[in-house]
């Protein structure tokens, strides 16, 4: 990466990852030099998956794009973005329910560092209604999750249904 490449950080806590967010992955990586998806490391959150699992999904299911990477992060995501040279936020708004949260999340993001920018992206209209909430929802009951997850997090799912591995014990 040289000095001048614009570099966007796509927060998030992707528990898990879903077609949604892969969209607005795809969309930044076409607006940036370079996009980072940064993953927040919760240690007062108990998620359904691991962060290494999570990382691990993610890298999968980005690895056909070139200016992608994949990391982790744990604090305020403006001490992240400034410490990684960002110039910008990107966070994906499907309707008008995500906007009050995101607004609010932007101005507190830019009152903390007036030099870091927050891009809202709108998915494909198909992911309006998709999220980690109800696909955690849809895990826990059973359900299927075809068209909502990418590959690398249906054989995550499809792993987990199994139960431990002699390898994962
Ligand atoms: O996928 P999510 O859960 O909507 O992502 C929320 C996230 C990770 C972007 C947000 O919680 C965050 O940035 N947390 C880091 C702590 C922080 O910087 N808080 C101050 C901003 S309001």
């Amino acid at each position: 990466m040289t000095s001048t490449d614009r570099l966007a950080i796509f927060p998030g806590t992707f528990d898990p990852l879903t077609l949604g967010h892969v969209d607005v992955i795809r969309r930044s990586a076409r607006l940036f030099d370079r996009v980072t998806v940064a993953v927040l490391v919760n240690r007062e959150k108990q998620p359904m998956f691991s962060v290494e699992d999570r990382l691990r999904a993610i890298r999968a299911s980005v690895a056909g794009l070139a200016t992608v990477d994949v990391d982790a992060f744990e604090g305020l995501l403006v001490d992240y973005a400034r410490r990684r040279g960002a110039t910008a936020i990107v966070r994906g708004i499907r309707g008008v329910s995500d906007f009050d949260y995101e607004w609010q999340m932007a101005l507190m993001n830019r009152h903390l560092d007036a030099d870091i920018e927050t891009v809202f992206l709108m998915p494909a209209e198909q992911f309006t209604y998709v999220s980690s909430r109800f696909v955690r929802d849809i895990i826990a009951l059973g359900g299927p999750l075809e068209g909502l997850v990418p590959a690398p997090v249906l054989d995550l799912i499809a792993a987990r249904r199994r139960g431990p591995t002699r390898r994962d014990a």
